[in-house]
């Protein structure tokens, strides 16, 4: 097939961009010792979570239960669910899952976990539990000062084995000097914090977290043992604003079609708000489409329908 035959818009990934993408955190997190554990929201494809951990990863990350049964396909050694289940159609499903291969789920909460532990019961399985941390998001997780009561309390509940904790610290974007503190104080509190576990008595065998922002400091975050990018394997504008990637390493890029040209100067593509849906890191802009001529760059807002491009088309 050649490119013109794709029906547009289309998403197409540059394979050469990608798979360098891929071997370079596969090689980093060998080089380094960390575990590898890929969240697949990005690429969200069987074969790709395949290629993953024929890289070395030890399981994927999925967000949830539906994502889970999808991952099934690239039978990983492990799934990761990131994000708490709740509900008993959900957790039915999860089990299901956990036939087929070994569950882990992140868990912040007495009533999920409890529910986890029936559920887990009534299908005779193990589940794998890390308790989830907030370590500055602002999103799901415990406050740290409270996660030894937390896994304490899941230690006592049947079937789950508690294995250690996971965060996530999407609060860290930019890896600029402000970044690089934060991931220090980061590094201060997770040591800590697995002080006072073992302390008690409770595993931290794995200590989950790690983004795509913060991927290449993921070994100076003292503690950390195990990283979960997820956005690596394609890179975007976003990843290219935080400094962990440049845009020769972005492999996606959506391809339009100039639909009209109502007036000199103008063009419509067939991409608009829901093809290209972004809000770039620390911008207020809902949308927003960047041109790149060479050095220069413009952006656009795009409507629902498609983009208006002005001054584009008629200065080549
Ligand atoms: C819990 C969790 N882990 C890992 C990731 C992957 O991070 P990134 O998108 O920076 O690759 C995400 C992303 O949303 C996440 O929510």
């Amino acid at each position: 097939m050649r490119i013109q035959d794709l029906d547009t818009p289309a998403i197409v990934i540059d394979l050469d961009i990608m798979e360098r993408n891929l071997d370079r955190v596969a090689s980093y997190s060998r080089q380094h010792g960390l575990r590898l554990r890929p969240h697949t929201k990005t690429h969200k494809i069987p074969a790709l979570g395949r290629k993953q951990i024929e890289l070395g990863a030890v399981g994927l990350t999925v967000a949830k239960t539906g994502e889970a049964q999808v991952m099934l396909a690239a039978d990983p050694p492990d799934l990761l669910v990131a994000y708490p289940v709740i509900g008993r159609a959900k957790l039915e499903r999860l089990m299901q899952v956990a036939e087929r291969t070994k569950v882990t789920v992140a868990v912040d909460n007495l009533t999920s976990a409890g529910e986890l532990s029936a559920a887990a019961v009534k299908h005779q399985r193990e589940i794998g539990i890390l308790a989830e941390i907030d370590v500055g998001l602002g999103r799901v997780g415990v406050p740290p000062g409270e996660a030894v009561g937390l896994c304490r309390e899941i230690q006592k509940l049947p079937n789950l084995n508690l294995l250690g904790i996971t965060f996530y610290p999407g609060h860290v974007k930019r890896m600029d000097e402000a970044g690089l503190a934060a991931l220090r104080d980061l590094g201060q509190l997770l040591e800590k914090l697995v002080n006072d576990l073992s302390r008690n008595n409770i595993p931290t065998e794995i200590v989950s977290g790690g983004s795509t922002p913060a991927l290449w400091h993921g070994h100076e975050v003292k503690g950390m043992n195990e990283i979960r990018p997820g956005t690596y394997i394609f890179n975007d504008w976003n990843t290219v604003l935080t400094g962990a990637c440049t845009l020769a390493d972005c492999a996606a890029a959506v391809l339009t079609t100039v639909v009209s040209t109502p007036r000199p100067g103008h063009m419509i593509i067939d991409g608009g708000s829901k093809t290209f849906l972004v809000r770039p890191a620390g911008h207020r802009r809902r949308c927003d489409i960047r041109i790149f001529e060479g050095s220069s760059r413009r952006c656009l807002s795009p409507h629902e329908r498609g983009t208006r491009i002005r001054g584009y088309y008629s200065r080549r």
